[in-house]
């Protein structure tokens, strides 16, 4: 069978197949027929709904030294800030009036915000907003940590797996941080009964066909309920500062290959693709995405979260981003709808 139709009538590839089928991105017929059917089962599931996540970048603080990362400890040039619990609530607060049902509480691995901190912060959040769903992505934390926040009306839960080869892992992060922990995290998460996001930068140093295939083998051992992609860009203060960023059309193309392996997933269009190309996210819905992900943080602290060069919307009011993106959501022939959006299993 050609390795595409397998994608398309198995939803499923082996390490190998994943090459094969790589060989054929330069190929636009097959990739027109990759991206209809991506389309297709898109639509057999969610019709042409695209859900919104009010993203809410609470600290910019991180213990964390991840090499590609603008936001990352050693960089001394970023100025720091802490969102308070109220301006947390009052972001939600402005949200719902928007039409946010999900809220992505995000941030750099700031010890300040204890595991007592944010339980308490998820409560007030959920006691405030019962309709709505919270996204926690606060980085790789224990078991317990993960059960507390659960118990405490935590939903959903976003790590990155950023690569599924141990080499290249620690390639983009120091020795401090292992590949193993992280997967031991995103299975725990799923364990204690998350909806949970994986994924990973397109185009970042030193990734290779091999570890992109590794990448969706991943995918498909764990199934996440949401997958996170978009494309590398340096950012200034990094040691990746003068590499190339990663390719908007071999993000596109992943997508749709993704949407083919995992048919229900909740994927974004990404801002990162945004920032790429100025109608990046449209391009992304009609590769397969189903997410938009406008930002809800304050105006003030947005270009302080910034974890790669020239990112977009750090200058917009939160309604003018959901006005934008809503109508760049019809333009690409889809609707925003107001609805928690969850996984529907
Ligand atoms: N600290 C949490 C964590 O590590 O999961 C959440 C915040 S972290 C900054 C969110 C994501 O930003 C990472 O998973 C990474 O993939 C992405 N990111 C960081 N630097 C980037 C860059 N230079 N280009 C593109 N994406 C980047
Ligand atoms: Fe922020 Fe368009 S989404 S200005």
């Amino acid at each position: 069978m050609d390795i595409s139709k397998k994608l398309v009538e198995t939803h499923s590839l082996s390490k190998e197949e994943c090459l094969e089928l790589f060989s054929l991105f330069d190929v636009p017929e097959s990739m027109e027929y990759i991206k209809e059917e991506a389309v297709k089962i898109r639509k057999k599931y969610y019709g042409t709904k695209v859900f919104t996540r009010g993203l809410i970048e609470f600290t910019n603080y991180c213990k964390n030294n991840c090499y590609y990362c603008g936001i990352r400890r050693d960089n001394r040039n970023i100025e720091r800030y802490r969102l308070t619990e109220k301006e947390i609530l009052d972001c939600c607060a402005n949200g719902e009036k928007l039409g946010f049902r999900t809220f992505v509480l995000q941030g750099g691995e700031d010890p300040w915000y204890t595991e007592e901190r944010i339980a308490d912060i998820v409560r007030k959040i959920k006691k405030a907003h019962p309709d709505c769903a919270i996204t926690l992505s606060v980085g790789e934390k224990s078991k317990e940590t993960y059960q507390t926040w659960k118990k405490a009306g935590a939903d959903r839960y976003l790590l990155r797996h950023e690569t599924a080869n141990e080499e290249h892992y620690h390639m983009l992060h120091p020795d401090s941080m292992h590949l193993s922990n992280r997967k031991k995290c995103l299975y725990e998460l799923k364990e204690l009964g998350y909806q949970v996001g994986a994924g990973f930068m397109v185009g970042s140093p030193g990734q290779t066909w091999e570890h992109l295939a590794e990448d969706l083998v991943f995918l498909q051992e764990l199934q996440p309920q949401m997958v996170g992609i978009g494309p590398f860009i340096p950012h200034h203060d990094t040691r990746f500062a003068n590499e190339k960023a990663g390719s908007v059309e071999l993000t596109l193309k992943l997508l749709s290959v993704i949407r083919l392996l995992l048919p229900k997933a909740l994927l974004p269009a990404t801002t990162a693709l945004g920032t790429l190309d100025p109608l990046g996210r449209e391009k992304g819905l009609c590769a397969g995405a189903n997410v938009v992900m406008p930002n809800l943080s304050p105006v003030e602290n947005r270009k302080q979260y910034e974890l790669y060069d020239n990112k977009i919307c750090t200058g917009d009011e939160a309604a003018k981003c959901k006005n934008c993106l809503s109508a760049r959501v019809r333009s690409a022939g889809y609707e925003l709808v107001e609805d928690r959006g969850d996984y529907i299993g």
